[in-house]
């Protein structure tokens, strides 16, 4: 199952990199992220960036002043993330690049981080045994007292984007696992080769907070990412070309973010906690 992830993510490596600035509705998941990172990072320290990909955050942080381990399951990304490293002069910051999976951070001792990010994995995680696993292991690396982050995508969010773009799939047998378990395989486009979404697992928000708060982390705060902007892709984009009404909108949203009415609703869901 890892494998159909990575080489997913191989495939996808350049899109990935591109895919939080394809426009201004895709940079909400970065700027409202990248709000609660600076809200809750120490002022300085040594930070797992776990599933970092090809390194958006890893590279915006370290020119910040944070040193950095990235981890990731793809090669792919890797090489991308460690091309984009040394164009933006941060390589001194970004310790190591490691191949690997956020399942077994067996690498890396106890309590070696000052913060942890896991922003996508463990949607990518089908098992449950898997995402407990996964949560047990950014908590073991992380010091006590670290912030965790972790997003994920929302499981209500996906019903909204399917009733959007792929409402043929209601009706389709072999989704039922998607509307009754939140979960969505790769096979199902076997027919398709190169096509569709990889396995992935979709969270309701109640979940993903007592996932880490029943292995040792206290809730601070969920957000989600697209917040009231969620699915409004062409509204939102438009409302970018007037720099005020951008600005106003941008207020609205990170004010509103972390509104349990919404939290489930958004298309990506960021938990942030403390280790206990
Ligand atoms: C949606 S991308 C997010 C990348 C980056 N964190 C970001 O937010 O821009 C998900 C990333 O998680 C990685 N990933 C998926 N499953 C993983 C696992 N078990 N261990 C480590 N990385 C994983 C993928 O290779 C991919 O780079």
């Amino acid at each position: 199952m890892i494998d159909s992830v990575r080489r997913y993510y191989d495939e996808n490596a350049e899109r990935e990199w591109e895919r939080l600035f394809r426009d201004p509705y895709h940079m909400l998941e970065f700027i409202v992220t990248m709000h609660f990172l600076e809200k809750y990072l120490p002022k300085e320290g040594l930070i797992l960036d776990a599933g970092g990909g090809p390194g958006r955050y890893t590279i915006e942080l370290a020119k910040k002043g944070y040193d950095f381990v990235l981890l990731d399951l793809s090669q792919k990304c890797l090489e991308i993330a460690a091309r984009e490293i040394e164009k933006a002069g941060v390589k001194r910051r970004v310790k190591r690049i490691v191949e690997g999976s956020v399942t077994d951070l067996s690498e890396f001792d106890d309590e070696s981080f000052d913060a942890v990010l896991c922003l996508g994995p463990l949607s990518h995680l089908i098992e449950r045994e898997q995402r407990e696993i996964a949560v047990q292991e950014l908590v073991r690396v992380a010091k006590k007292g670290a912030p965790i982050f972790a997003s994920v995508i929302n499981l209500y969010g996906v019903f909204r984007t399917v009733l959007q773009e792929l409402p043929h799939e209601f009706i389709d047998p072999s989704h039922e696992e998607m509307f009754s378990k939140g979960i969505h395989r790769v096979s199902w486009h076997k027919h398709e080769p190169g096509k569709g979404f990889t396995d992935a697992y979709f969270f309701h928000p109640n979940e993903l907070r007592e996932l880490f708060e029943k292995n040792g982390v206290e809730t601070i705060e969920m957000a989600t990412c697209e917040g009231l902007s969620s699915h409004l892709q062409e509204e939102t984009n438009q409302i970018y070309e007037d720099k005020r009404k951008w600005k106003f909108w941008l207020n609205i949203l990170l004010r509103t973010c972390n509104d349990p009415c919404i939290l489930g609703l958004g298309e990506h869901l960021l938990y942030v906690g403390r280790k206990i």
